[in-house]
């Protein structure tokens, strides 16, 4: 049995806490095994790591391993897509299709933000999961498919079985084991360890030297509370390997780019609405300085390009993106009506040829289901809206957090709020 050393190493996962290590010698003992598993945590700890090392250490690892994201598949499709379609079935249904269960007979399936899949679908998969039968949209005839399932939620069940959204006996089925990533708050000594690292790979992706901490921004670092966890971090050092000149990074530097790093600190002084309020101001004051300093590297790279070309033309074409990222907040710019496609790249959807290239999507190993099906269906604005509408459905309407898990400021999500209007 291979070591969760090893496994770390083999699947890039940074970190030495008890409890992350506990939930991936979990994995190591039940990948031998057919059990179905449930991966619960907050968004942001990793899950997705867990299906893969299952399979990839199972029996199964030469068949085939799909994802599908269940939240990101509309509810009309999705029994179609999981479990196929017979010719005219449906409307647009113009010959029969197999589904991820009949195509990953033999391998894995990983059922991402399981929670979210309507109660229709949900009777169906606990057949599957009883007794590994499944029968096509449209037809009579059951089939019988041999497929692991590994599931994944960041949600609380026991509340979705509560409001009746989720099945108690499917629950229990697909949660033979669970395994619970911890959140990155609770992995205090793993924090700057995965800081570091992610810092020097930016650095080695952008060719800038490396960022520091220095004393006072790691204790700011480890009293955070990272509500995106590990995909926040990530987004942090990111953008402090691209945006600082400065490479040694201190507690106020850092702070900018900790939404409300300030109520995440224990509190020096009485917390009276006015010290708050003043804390709300300094917050946004740094955020628009932030801001400020990003669109003023933006103009300092489009100037010296302007310099070295000599045609504004040139340059217009050429750096369309940033032109438009620094004006595209104003009303009487023309450059206004493509904010949405600049967006798209932070938000990186597939693009259409991307899709199309693979003649047969199935045969890929590792395929996202809305990558598939989507894409005919929806427009690349809608499938933005669609992200975003989910994302902020997921957090509740928080703002911060739905703009940590797409990636993106939240002052890019609040522009894309008013923008589609949500
Ligand atoms: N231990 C780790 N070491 C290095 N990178 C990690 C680690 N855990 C997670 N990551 C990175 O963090 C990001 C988020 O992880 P992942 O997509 O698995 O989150 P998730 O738990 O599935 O979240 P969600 O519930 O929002 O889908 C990914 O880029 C992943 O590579
Ligand atoms: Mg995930």
């Amino acid at each position: 049995m291979e070591s969760v050393q090893a496994i770390k190493q083999r699947f890039g996962i940074i970190g030495n806490d008890p409890k992350l290590n506990r939930a991936l010698e979990k994995a190591i003992q039940v990948a031998p095994t057919d059990i179905s598993v449930l991966v619960t945590g907050e968004s942001g700890v990793g899950k997705e790591s867990v299906p893969k090392i299952i399979h990839q250490l199972s029996h199964r690892k030469h068949g085939k391993y799909i994802a599908v994201n269940c939240g990101a598949i509309p509810e009309g499709t999705i029994d179609s897509e999981l479990f196929g379609h017979e010719k005219g079935a449906f409307t647009g249904a113009t010959q029969t299709r197999s589904g991820y269960f009949e195509v990953a007979d033999g391998g894995t399936i990983f059922l991402d933000e399981v929670g979210e899949l309507p109660l229709t679908t949900q009777v169906r998969l606990l057949r599957v999961l009883e007794n590994g039968e499944f029968i096509k949209v449209g037809s009579s005839k059951v089939q019988k498919t041999n497929v692991r399932i590994v599931a994944a939620t960041n949600i609380n069940m026991f509340e979705a079985i509560k409001k009746e959204k989720f099945r108690e006996d499917l629950y229990y089925r697909l949660s033979t084991v669970e395994i619970n990533l911890p959140a990155l708050r609770d992995r205090k000594e793993d924090i700057h360890l995965l800081f570091r690292k992610f810092a020097s790979d930016f650095a080695l992706k952008y060719k800038m030297p490396t960022v520091k901490l220095t004393d006072d921004a790691v204790n700011l670092l480890l009293k955070y509370r990272w509500n995106g966890n590990i995909r926040q971090l990530r987004n942090v050092a990111e953008q402090i390997s691209v945006l600082e000149q400065n490479r040694t990074i201190n507690g106020v530097t850092l702070q900018q780019y900790l939404p409300n790093a300030g109520n995440n600190l224990p509190a020096v002084i009485n917390t009276s609405k006015s010290e708050s309020d003043f804390s709300n101001e300094r917050e946004i004051l740094y955020k628009v300085l932030f801001d400020m300093k990003s669109d003023l590297n933006d103009l300092k790279k489009l100037t010296l390009e302007l310099m070295k070309k000599g045609s504004v033309s040139d340059v217009q074409e050429e750096h369309q993106h940033l032109i438009q990222k620094i004006y595209g907040d104003n009303e009487d710019e023309d450059y206004k009506t493509e904010t949405v496609v600049d967006n798209l790249e932070v938000l990186s959807i597939p693009e259409h040829s991307e899709v199309q290239e693979t003649s047969n999507p199935m045969d890929d190993k590792y395929h996202f289901a809305e990558e598939i099906e989507e894409e005919e269906t929806l427009s690349l604005h809608d499938k933005e809206l669609e992200l975003i509408k989910k994302s902020l459905e997921r957090h509740k309407g928080k703002r911060k957090l739905a703009a940590a898990e797409l990636g993106i400021s939240e002052r890019t999500l609040y522009r894309k709020i008013k923008q589609f209007d949500l």
